[in-house]
């Protein structure tokens, strides 16, 4: 079989690779561990899945959606932008519903992206990037790294590139980073006078801890040009197996995106559009509700307790300010095999790039017993 080329030019998706591990492993019943995956185990809050029952039991939201999602549905972004971030936004023309943020970061760059132009994406990073998004559209994925520490964007290589896309993404996965509106309003700036698209992902907005409230990109320029937001209902709700998110900012872009999803799909379906308009109602000013901090609580108290139980281990751990993502830093270029053969998983920091190899991440969707079991399993590594 021959396949394209742009198939071919990807590397294998990273996450694919565990779960065959887990499955090897547990098949020959031993116990796993697995930090490896940013899926909640939070149960989605009851007042959604009793929106969710609602809809899904009405008849007219059983046929198809449009391409860029419920008029309704929409409008309730855009309202939620208006009491989260304080930005207007058309919910006409500056929202396209998504079926995940994820497929929305990808097709964009079809509407975008020729043979060989320029992509940007951080490294380390989350692999839809450069994968999904550059390869499969033919362009040339070009990384740029992060500052150390900080793990803010160094750009200074990337306006000589006149990339048509470029990627960023806080706060950031894998390594929790997280940046400031006045740091995020200069990166704008410095691309205000080009034709590259600055494409924000914003998925872990609301997974922020100790008072920090993560920026919009579409607080920095008014008229939004240039810039495109996307969001998901997956982390904030967990809510990942719904397939609910949805892109946000210039005009242009959101209809060129809209285009390429009228040839490819028909709308997230309308009881689960239904199910996340009720989610984001729940937001009654910028604050997070109840139940969304809730869940940021639960991330913030595993996260204390891995970092505290591993640095009475002797190792460094920095609590992050946001995400439910841990970025270990190892010099042991076997430390992640080391925890696996101890029955804990985690991703190795390559996964995301060459810059993550000194490092590995954990995703604390697990529930606290299993961290404490992990820290006593590497008391004995
Ligand atoms: C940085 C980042 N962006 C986007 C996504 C995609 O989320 P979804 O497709 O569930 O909206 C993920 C999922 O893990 C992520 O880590």
């Amino acid at each position: 079989m021959k396949f394209s080329y742009n198939l071919s030019s990807l590397p294998e998706y990273p996450f694919a690779r565990m779960e065959e591990i887990i499955r090897k492993r547990r098949s020959l019943g031993q116990k796993i561990l697995a930090f490896n995956i940013g899926d909640p185990d939070l149960p989605t809050p009851d007042f959604i899945t009793d929106a969710l029952i609602y809809a899904v039991k009405r008849n007219d939201y059983a046929g198809y959606s449009s391409a860029d999602g419920e008029p309704w549905f929409r409008e309730a972004v855009a309202e939620w932008y208006r009491r989260r971030f304080g930005v207007e936004i058309d919910p006409e023309s500056e929202v396209c519903a998504l079926i995940g943020s994820k497929e929305g970061l990808a097709n964009i760059a079809r509407a975008f992206v020729d043979k060989d132009d320029a992509v940007l994406y951080p490294d380390p990073g989350y692999p839809v990037y450069a994968n999904g998004a550059a390869r499969l559209s033919g362009g040339k994925a070009v990384r740029y790294v992060l500052k150390n520490d900080s793990f803010l964007p160094d750009l200074s290589d990337a306006s000589p590139l006149h990339a048509k896309l470029l990627y960023l993404n806080y706060p950031h996965n894998p390594t929790g980073a997280v940046i400031d509106r006045e740091e995020l309003a200069g990166i704008v700036e410095e691309f205000a006078s080009s034709d590259t698209i600055l494409c924000y992902d914003n998925a872990y907005s609301e997974i922020t801890f100790s008072g920090y409230s993560a920026p919009s990109v579409l607080q920095c320029r008014k008229d939004h040009t240039g810039l495109v937001e996307f969001h998901s209902c997956s982390k904030t709700f967990c809510m990942t197996g719904y397939r609910i998110g949805f892109a946000v900012g210039d005009k242009r872009a959101i209809d060129a995106l809209k285009k390429v999803k009228s040839q490819i799909d028909s709308g997230p379906p309308k009881f689960i559009q239904y199910a996340a308009s009720v989610a984001l109602q729940s937001y009654t000013g910028s604050s997070k509700p109840n139940s969304v901090q809730e869940v940021a609580d639960v991330y913030y108290k595993r996260m204390s307790e891995l970092c505290k139980g591993l640095e009475e281990l002797g190792y460094k751990a920095k609590m992050p300010r946001a995400t439910f993502y841990l970025w270990q830093k190892t010099d042991d270029a076997s430390y992640a095999e080391k925890l696996l053969e101890r029955g804990i998983l985690v991703t190795p920091g390559n996964a995301f790039g060459d810059a993550g190899k000194n490092y590995v991440r954990w995703s604390l969707t697990q529930p606290m017993e299993v961290i404490y079991e992990a820290l006593e399993l590497m008391k004995r590594l």
